[in-house]
């Protein structure tokens, strides 16, 4: 942080300099998408500005960079009075409806055809925003389109929307109209982040937005990824432009973001084209539309049209088909991927959807299923939106069939057979059979064959994708079979490259313990638990026989990572490709078993369980420290348990604890004692 200014005229110049500086940075990444500075620079200033105005508080104006951050919550909303009212739009659904449409508007010009603006109709919230000399001084909901609600405090911390309007001709009033979005992008995130958090997904963008810009509490709408695109003024005081394109460039000079998709169009040939063309690439816009918007361009034009009670006569909304449809799930089944995990999928019964005939829609995982409580019979609302796949967002619970059961995880894979285990703390249920399962075959011999796992020099995706789709190879252990000809025979693949191919084969039979156990592709098993895993048994069958509790005694393995392996071992399919590749000669020399020294693990033969959450780091952050110091960590509090860790709103494992007598540590007295063993 630079030198803080020494006076209060000096603090007021670097003030307005960076405010300028910051907003200019602001207007780049939320308007322009192009920012020109790291997020690091820029929470610099913006924390330097912060310190300021902290000092000299008489500086804090109202259009600061630093008053985004949101306000103390209210108790209600007050009304916001709209000069000129928030009408709706005529809509259109076919292009018969378009071209009565552009006959009304050509009758009443006395038969002249106007130039047009085509614009998205985003899928948003309407809002209009006062500026009143250029500041920003109200702003509300569409309403009842005369009065709406006071969401000034909330507006403020959209980022793409001005505290201040940047540039010339500012008037002396205006109310700027538009919409707020979130886009895909933000919304995906949003949600991952949600349901990390434990909390309900939002439906979509829509549902998302409106929810934020309701808030009463402004710091939570200052965390949602909100964007403001204008499409439009209200009242204005000042010059006007003739034209309602010269608004929109207007409107953009001021710092506003106007949709990137605005075209002016010549005629009603143009309008269709506009739209036809904007159905094909719906999926591919950052954002949901749900219809085009035609606007007559001249607003002297506008006048001679006028208004109907409740829409304009010079715009018109043309639809989009909607995104979202009812339909029934006639079953749900199981999908294994390529990672082993299993998602359950409904099989619905044909949809059409935004204009694509939809049949599957994925329910994620378990949790989800069961939180939205899905059963076969059910009638659904499906979603589909850009390119991600289609989703259940909701159940007509009225009219679910009599006798459904809620759906259940199969207990063996359905492609392989194999078990499917669901690690504690884990969302997903996986099959064990990755040697195995040719649903995750794919993946499991490319990582067999992978640089840091056997390094089979030359095996690459192109090639393996050949060998599995041709069922040259099943297992990793079918690699060792290949013969000169079958490998010349693929595509890409001349005689020298199929001889190189199959030299490094041949030559990875002569590899390492850890280097084999990582090959092997178990979940949880990196190269550093693989070393480890070698270190402690010496050779691999001591490893595939031994049983968790002999497991979690391995640096580093804790129960969770030990009851993937023991299931791993315990797979016969899984044990019948190893014996295979110990047939086909792969080897390694035996690994001395290694002491550990006591001094690097002062927490070595200590085992810990954790209740509650702590405020310094997560659960498994807590973990990962306890075992980097040789601890252990278990799910239950027996007499053999060293250390109860109870954090905030511990529960029952505290109550065994004390009824134990087993030593409780709070959070502060854990910090202590990790503290002390990471200094030694
Ligand atoms: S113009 C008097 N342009 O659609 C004209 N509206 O059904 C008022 N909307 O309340 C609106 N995108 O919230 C206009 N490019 C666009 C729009 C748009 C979305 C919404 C707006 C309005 C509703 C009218």
């Amino acid at each position: 942080m630079p030198d803080l200014p020494a006076d209060q005229e000096r603090a007021r110049r670097r003030a307005e300099e960076l405010r300028a500086e910051i907003n200019d940075h602001n207007h780049r990444y939320y308007v322009l998408d192009d920012p020109v500075i790291a997020d690091a620079d820029y929470d610099r200033l913006l924390r330097e500005l912060q310190e300021i105005e902290s000092l000299w508080p008489d500086l804090r104006s109202a259009d600061s960079p630093t008053q985004r951050v949101g306000a103390e919550p209210l108790a209600t909303f007050g009304p916001v009075h709209h000069r000129v009212p928030m009408l709706s739009l005529d809509n259109a659904f076919d292009e018969q409806g378009l071209g009565d449409f552009h006959r009304r508007v050509r009758e009443r010009l006395g038969g002249r055809i106007p130039d047009y603006v085509g614009e998205p109709k985003l899928d948003g919230l309407s809002l209009s925003i006062s500026y009143q000399d250029g500041l920003l001084v109200a702003a509300g909901t569409r309403g009842d389109g005369t009065v709406g609600e006071d969401i000034t405090a909330n507006v403020r911390t959209v980022r793409s929307i001005p505290l201040r309007l940047q540039g010339r001709e500012i008037p002396s009033f205006v109310e700027v109209r538009g919409e707020v979005v979130i886009r895909r992008r933000d919304f995906r995130a949003l949600n991952t982040r949600r349901l990390e958090q434990g909390e309900r997904p939002f439906a979509n963008p829509r549902n998302a937005a409106a929810g934020s810009l309701r808030q009463l509490d402004s710091r939570i709408t200052a965390r949602r990824p909100l964007t403001f695109f204008t499409f439009g003024v209200g009242a204005l005081e000042g010059t006007a432009p003739e034209s309602h394109h010269g608004i929109l460039e207007r409107l953009r000079g001021w710092g506003f973001r106007v949709n990137a998709e605005v075209r002016r169009l010549r005629d009603p040939e143009a309008c269709i084209v506009y739209y036809r063309d904007l159905l094909e690439r719906r999926d591919q816009l950052d954002y949901d539309i749900d219809g085009v918007v035609f606007k007559v361009d001249n607003l002297a034009d506008r006048e001679i049209l006028g208004f109907t009670a409740r829409a304009p006569r010079w715009a018109i909304a043309y639809k989009l088909p909607a995104q979202e449809a009812t339909t029934r799930v006639r079953r749900i089944l199981p999908s294994v991927g390529r990672t082993g995990v299993i998602t359950p999928v409904a099989d619905l019964a044909p949809v059409e959807v935004g204009g694509v005939t939809v049949s599957r829609a994925t329910l994620h995982n378990l949790d989800e299923l069961r939180r939205k409580d899905v059963r076969e019979g059910d009638t659904v609302m499906v979603r589909r939106a850009g390119d991600v796949i289609p989703e259940i967002i909701g159940v007509h619970v009225d009219a679910r069939p009599a006798n459904t059961e809620p759906w259940q995880m199969p207990e063996a894979c359905p492609v392989c057979g194999s078990e499917v285990l669901r690690l504690e703390d884990e969302a997903d249920y996986r099959c064990v059979g990755g040697l195995v399962c040719p649903a995750q075959r794919m993946g499991a011999i490319l990582h067999f064959a992978s640089r840091r796992a056997m390094d089979i020099d030359g095996l690459g995706e192109k090639i393996v994708e050949q060998l599995v789709r041709r069922d040259l190879v099943t297992t990793p252990a079918d690699l060792f079979r290949l013969d000169h000809a079958t490998v010349a025979g693929l595509e890409r693949m001349g005689d020298k490259s199929a001889d190189n191919l199959l030299a490094a084969i041949d030559a990875s039979r002569e590899t390492t313990l850890p280097r084999f156990l990582y090959a092997l592709g178990i979940q949880n098993v990196g190269e550093v638990t693989a070393q480890r895993l070698a270190a402690h048994f010496g050779d691999l069958e001591p490893v595939m026989e031994a049983d968790e509790e002999a497991l979690t005694e391995v640096p580093d393995v804790g129960p969770v990572v030990a009851r993937s392996i023991a299931h791993f071992f315990a797979e016969p399919h899984n044990r019948e490709v190893i014996a295979a590749l110990r047939d086909a000669g792969v080897r390694w020399p035996p690994v001395p078993v290694e002491r550990r020294e006591k001094e690097s693990a002062p927490l070595e033969g200590r085992t810990f369980v954790l209740t509650g959450s702590l405020e310094a780091m997560s659960r498994e952050q807590a973990r990962e420290r306890i075992e980097a110091q040789g601890g252990k960590v278990t799910g239950s509090v027996s007499r053999r348990t060293d250390y109860v860790v109870a954090g905030e709103a511990a529960g029952s494992k505290l109550d065994r604890a004390r009824e134990l007598g087993v030593e409780i540590l709070d959070e502060q007295a854990f910090l202590v004692l990790l503290a002390a063993g990471e200094v030694a």
